[in-house]
């Protein structure tokens, strides 16, 4: 089996198949770096769905059985299902699934659950209209993601929410958005993290977990929630039971780093191989690929990227410095 120098299987591939998006947040594309003037990639650039296929058929030949459909914001991607219904054919594959903000879900859902999406994860950090739509950096109302989620729910998909918590931004509404949503679905709260370069990260802005699960609680003291075992190895979220039976899920990457287990390579939208969330740099797997290189060479080159990987910058978060990561829009979290 493959491993990294870590011992740690790959397993999980994040696909970036666009590096626009609809909203800015602040946290992740702000208007005042992502304003009119920015210079999107052009479509030429972006790998094809061919492409994507046969980068992807590659890593599940190499252990990955997860696919996960990122952005920017993925269904801004023309034709999406198609790309999906090309990927639901690889043998191999156990579940195939996209990270979006939901706003056009009413409009995509159908057809991606007909073409093998099998389940989305929708991000929302409030349902306070003014917090939202100081946060989405666009004003954007949060009942258009609701109406996304709901969309996803009626087409069968399976649904997952995201919420990043701020403190100071959005750390007062927390548990009106759990009481809201936990009906809906499985609800995480992802604490803030340093990725990219302009998103003013500091650790003051940071609610540690353990805070978020005081604060959904009726107690105040997050004494309710039952934790839960995890559903498999490398596991992002720590998830946990409420008395009734509502799930909600912690993703630590500040307090709690779940490196040790990291099982999961990132392709951004233009075929760069990431190792890391946190990556300085990664391996530009377009290059091979157009310039007419075999599936095995290909496969090849994926491996002694991954043989050689060492990556677990959360766990030594403080300790090193990095001059430049890549942008979250490029890789989609
Ligand atoms: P499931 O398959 O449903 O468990 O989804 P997931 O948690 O793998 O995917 P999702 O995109 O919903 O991940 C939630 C968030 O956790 C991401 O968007 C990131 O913000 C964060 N995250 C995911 N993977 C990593 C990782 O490898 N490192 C760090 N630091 N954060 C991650
Ligand atoms: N810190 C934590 N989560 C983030 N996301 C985007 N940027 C950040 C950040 N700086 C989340 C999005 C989405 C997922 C892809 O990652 O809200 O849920
Ligand atoms: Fe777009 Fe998602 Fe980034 Fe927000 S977090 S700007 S919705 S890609
Ligand atoms: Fe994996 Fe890097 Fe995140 Fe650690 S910081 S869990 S190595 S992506």
């Amino acid at each position: 089996m493959l491993v990294d120098r870590l011992g740690r299987p790959l397993r999980d591939l994040r696909i970036s198949v666009t590096d626009r998006c609809n909203l800015r947040c602040t946290y992740c594309m702000p208007a005042e770096v992502f304003g009119p003037d920015y210079a999107f990639l052009p479509r030429n650039e972006l790998l094809s769905f061919e492409e994507i296929e046969r980068m992807a058929r590659i890593f599940v030949g190499l252990g990955v059985q997860k696919l996960r459909i990122t952005g920017g914001e993925p269904t801004l991607r023309r034709d999406l299902p198609e790309l999906i219904g090309l990927l639901s054919r690889i043998g191999g594959v156990q579940d195939i699934a996209m990270t979006t903000n939901g706003l056009l879900l009413p409009r995509l859902a159908p057809d991606l659950k007909a073409a093998g999406l099998g389940r989305v994860t929708v991000s929302i950090d409030s349902l306070d209209p003014e917090t939202f739509g100081r946060m989405n950096g666009l004003g954007t109302h949060p009942q258009k993601v609701l109406d996304g989620i709901e969309a996803a729910l009626q087409a069968g998909l399976g649904v997952k929410i995201n919420t990043v918590v701020q403190r100071g931004v959005n750390d007062e509404h927390l548990r009106e958005l759990w009481l809201a949503l936990r009906e809906l679905a499985p609800v995480r709260f992802i604490e803030f993290m340093d990725v990219g370069n302009h998103n003013g990260w500091n650790m003051e802005s940071v609610l540690p977990s353990r805070e978020v699960l005081a604060r959904l609680s009726n107690s105040g003291t997050g004494a309710e929630f039952e934790p839960v075992r995890a559903d498999y190895r490398g596991e992002v979220a720590a998830r946990y039971h409420d008395a009734q039976g509502h799930e909600v899920g912690l993703i630590s990457s500040v307090t709690a780093p779940f490196c040790g287990d990291c099982t999961r390579a990132r392709l951004s939208a233009v075929g760069v191989l990431y190792t890391c969330l946190f990556a300085g740099q990664g391996t530009d797997l377009r290059a091979p690929l157009r310039s007419g290189a075999t599936d095995a060479e290909l496969q090849a080159l994926v491996q002694s990227v991954w043989a050689a990987r060492q990556d677990r910058y959360s766990e030594e978060r403080g300790e090193v410095t990095r001059e430049s990561k890549v942008e979250m829009s490029h890789i989609g979290g």
